[in-house]
């Protein structure tokens, strides 16, 4: 079978995808696909088309990638798709949005408000400590962390859109848990020397990940359960990986859902291939494995 991996396309989150999809691309080589390298352009369309592939491995991140955008033009077009379609991937994108979702299926989330950049800036909106985000990208591209003793707002940068998503401070430790189809995987602890920024993200030691994470089983449980059931509210398929931040100083209790992101990374600092590994599976039978979920 062709497949054609889209990479690259014009989000914040470009450079990830580029990476993603090259190691897409080379494992599913490796695993006797014939594969396209498709940079995803306004030509996309056109491409395809002449291209028409059997399906479509969807390496791409952020906006217009992940957001049901190319779902819907891969829908349009009648070709073969993998990870999330387009409602699921648009819900998952919108933080807010999601968290709506999730509280709806009974998960814990933290309180939040969307506010105008100008009014986030001129005075604190949440009491400190909070965290100040696009309510709609990944990589930590745009996090702001306004700590307990600061005394004025944020100053946002130009990358800030004109909303943005002001959420309550979870103190405590960050977790995450892959989704692959009706399976979760284990659960990994990211630990880093400040915070989980995108240098920590993808510059190699740039973070520690812990897999599977030195947590009580009740917490790992509970993040396995949790990740299921949002990636299932979410109307999730395939492949998806929800973060978490946990309280440890109030247990069970301090356990909370941040996002669900439809299109996790697939880079050598990825967590969703290295989850897949400590469950016995290579990242060549994890690409194999999305390729044969795909459907339109
Ligand atoms: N947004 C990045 C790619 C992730 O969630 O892994
Ligand atoms: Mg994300």
């Amino acid at each position: 079978p062709k497949v054609a991996v889209l990479m690259g396309g014009r989000s914040a989150e470009r450079e990830v995808s580029l990476v993603s999809g090259r190691e897409c691309a080379a494992a599913l080589r490796e695993a006797g696909y014939e594969v396209v390298e498709v940079d995803a352009g306004p030509d996309l369309a056109a491409r395809l088309s002449d291209l028409s592939p059997d399906v479509c491995f969807n390496a791409l991140h952020g906006r217009w990638g992940e957001d049901g955008c190319v779902q819907g033009l891969l829908e349009w077009l009648g070709l073969a798709y993998t990870h999330s379609g387009v409602l699921a991937s648009a819900l998952a994108m919108d933080k807010t949005r999601a968290k709506a979702a999730f509280a709806s299926a009974g998960l814990p989330v933290v309180e939040s408000v969307i506010a105008p950049k100008s009014q986030v800036m001129a005075r604190h909106v949440l009491n400190t400590p909070y965290v100040v985000k696009p309510n709609a990208e990944g990589s930590s591209v745009g996090v702001y962390i306004v700590s307990e003793s600061a005394n004025t707002p944020p100053r946002l940068g130009p990358e800030m859109p004109d909303e943005v998503m002001v959420e309550a401070y979870v103190p405590g430790r960050e977790l995450t848990c892959t989704i692959l189809g009706d399976r979760a995987f284990c659960v990994t602890e990211i630990v880093t020397a400040g915070w989980y920024d995108y240098h920590a993200k993808y510059a190699p030691g740039g973070s520690r990940h812990v897999c599977p994470a030195d947590i009580p089983t009740e917490i790992a449980e509970a993040c396995r359960d949790y990740a299921l059931r949002a990636h299932r509210a979410l109307g999730c398929r395939g492949l998806s990986r929800s973060d978490f931040r946990w309280d440890d100083a109030r247990g069970i209790k301090g356990l909370f859902i941040l996002e669900t992101n439809t299109q996790p990374g697939m880079t050598p600092t990825s967590l969703a291939p290295e989850q897949a590994a400590a469950e016995g599976m290579s990242f060549a039978e994890l690409c194999r494995w999305i390729v044969e979920d795909a459907s339109c």
